[in-house]
This record gives C-alpha cells, structure tokens and sequence, in this order.
C-alpha cells in the first residue's frame, strides 16, 4: 500500500449515535477501521449533548445512525453530532441514514400538510452535512429533496437473493402490497429470473395514519408461492392484510420481504398471528430481542454499507453496485 494511500486511509471515520450503535460496530468492523470514541448523553430536560474523544481535523466522516424509535431524538442527535463535525474542522460530512425518518411524508396528501421528508433533507443540509447515504427511500424522488450528492442504497439484491435461494422460482409470485410499488416488484422478478407479478389494491384514508383498507388482488396467485414485498413493516397492518387476501385468492404460501423492521405497537403480534410462513427483514433499525421468533429472519445490511462507504471514501462508483437501479 503506498504512503498516499495510507495517509487517506487515516481520514476515513465512522461515527454513530445512540440509536443502533450495533449495526455501526458491525459496518467499522467490515472496514476494519475503530469507531471515533463519542460522548453522548441527555441533560435532565432531554436536551442532548455531543463531544467527539478525538480530533477530527480533516476526516472524511460518516455519521451512522437510523432514525428508530425515540425518532424525533435520534434524529436531532444526528444533526448534532454533524454540527459538532462542522465545527470541528471535519473535511467532509456523510449523514449515513440506514432509516430515513419521516419519509412517508413526501407530498402533501392533502392540503396544510408538511413535506417533512424535505424539512430533513433541510435540516440535514444547514447542519454541514455534504451527502446522504440511505437504504430504500419510501420513494426515489425523495434524493432530490437535498441539495448534494445522496447514495440511495438498495437492500432488493440482498432479500431476493436470500429469498430465490429457498423457493422454487416455478412456483412464484412477486407481490406488490400496492400500486405504488410496482416498479420493485417488476425489479425482483427481473432478478429472480423473470417470475409473474401481482399487486394489491390498496386504498387509505389519509386522516387515518396507519391504516389501511386492503382490496382485491390484481394477479393470479392461485397455487403460487408468493413473495410480498414492501419497504417497511410498521404496524404490519399493511402486510398481514396483504397476506390474508393472498391466501383468500388461493396462495399456497406467502412469504414477506421488507427492507425496514419499523415493528410498531401490534406488529409482531399481527406478523406471529399471520399465516405467513417467513418475514424476511434487513438490520437497517434495531430489533428488540423479545421481538425475535422463529419465522423471523433478520439479514444484515452492515457488509454493504461497509462496501458504498469504501466506493465514497475511495470515489469509485456507487452505481455500479446496484446495475443501473434508481
Ligand atoms: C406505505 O406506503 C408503506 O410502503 C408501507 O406499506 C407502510 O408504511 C407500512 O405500514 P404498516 O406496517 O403500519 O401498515
């Protein structure tokens, strides 16, 4: 390795915030690389504070932290965190969001609503940060909210691979829990060989947040295994709804895939209730062990997150890891 080489290697940092410590450990050791000493704690009214154990001067720095639940903190923690590496002399500043929050709220449904996922991007920006590094947006459309470079990670390669792996792909359906995400749909059959599609006609209200009303399905999935797949699992009323009309359409299985293991209130009661015979999810947000069972299968998402900080760092592509998707 050249002296060059080494004294860039020097500048590479990773940081994280309190939220998911873990998956960042996971991600430095995948670089082999220390994560920066950081102290973080509350003041009594809930205020947050941030100091870094080490100089920063110069680094090329990521700072590693999902927006999981306490999300408003977690997220504040972040901006923190990125101003005290702005003010620090830090030489360039990577918000690396595994979980963006608030992405659902990207258009106004109705009007006197927020753009909240634009608001972040804001708020992101005003902090120093430079890019964003992020793993399946609610919608693509969101990386033009901010105004410099976002590296939209897709964690599809990971979950169909892992899924086409155990399946006979004779047999199987990929479904779209709505209309909306038909397009992932289409890129999962493409992956997995050309297999059939069918989605779900979805409608919701939207002054009701999480719920939703599940229609008919649009597909024939009779004596199909089928692969329901969606970006989020929050409640999973979305899903287990998806996998009761799956079933009442005469699915012989069903199998769900999901980038993000949101879990909220009754999730996994619903998802342990369901007939789904495997969750499939990625480690982008922290699951609570208590939340583990048996049908619960938990891929990890360190490994590529290590491989796009190491094309960033490096300025290698990033596209090319994901074959043109976007
Ligand atoms: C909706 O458009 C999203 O893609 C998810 O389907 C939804 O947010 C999941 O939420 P829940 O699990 O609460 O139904």
């Amino acid at each position: 390795m050249s002296e060059l080489r080494l004294a860039s290697e020097k500048r590479l940092r990773i940081f994280t915030g309190r939220a998911f410590p873990e998956l960042a450990e996971s991600v430095a050791q995948e670089l082999g690389i220390p994560i920066t000493p950081t102290s973080s704690y509350d003041f009594a009214n809930g205020e947050i504070f941030v100091r870094f154990e080490e100089s920063v001067r110069g680094s090329d720095a990521f700072v590693i932290q999902s927006h999981a639940n306490p999300v408003n903190k977690h997220i504040m923690e972040q901006l923190i965190m990125v101003d005290a590496l702005k003010r620090a002399s830090a030489k360039r500043i990577t918000v690396v969001a595994p979980f963006y929050g608030y992405a659902r709220q990207d258009k106004k449904h109705r009007g006197r609503e927020p753009i909240t996922a634009r608001l972040m991007a804001d708020l992101f920006k005003t902090a120093g940060a430079d890019r964003l590094m992020v793993v399946d947006l609610h919608t693509s459309q969101i990386q033009g909210f901010f105004n410099g470079p976002v590296d939209h990670l897709f964690a599809l390669p990971l979950l169909a691979n892992y899924v086409g792996s155990k399946v006979d792909r004779s047999r199987l359906t990929i479904v779209s829990p709505d209309s909306g995400r038909v397009r992932v749909a289409e890129r999962w059959s493409d992956l997995l060989g050309g297999t059939p599609i069918a989605f779900i006609h979805k409608t919701r209200d939207p002054r009701i947040p999480n719920e939703s009303v599940t229609g008919r399905v649009v597909g024939d999935v009779e004596g199909q295994t089928c692969v329901v797949i969606d970006d989020m699992i929050d409640t999973a009323g979305t899903i287990t709804k998806a996998v009761d009309a799956l079933f009442n359409a005469g699915a012989k299985d069903v199998i769900v895939a999901a980038t993000h293991a949101v879990l909220s209130g009754p999730a996994i009661e619903r998802l342990k209730n369901s007939r789904v015979s495997e969750v499939v999810v990625t480690d982008t947000l922290p699951i609570p062990e208590d939340y583990l069972f048996d049908r619960l299968t938990v891929l990890s998402i360190a490994p590529l997150l290590a491989r796009v900080i190491r094309e960033v760092f490096e300025d290698g592509s990033v596209t090319s890891l994901f074959d043109g998707m976007s």
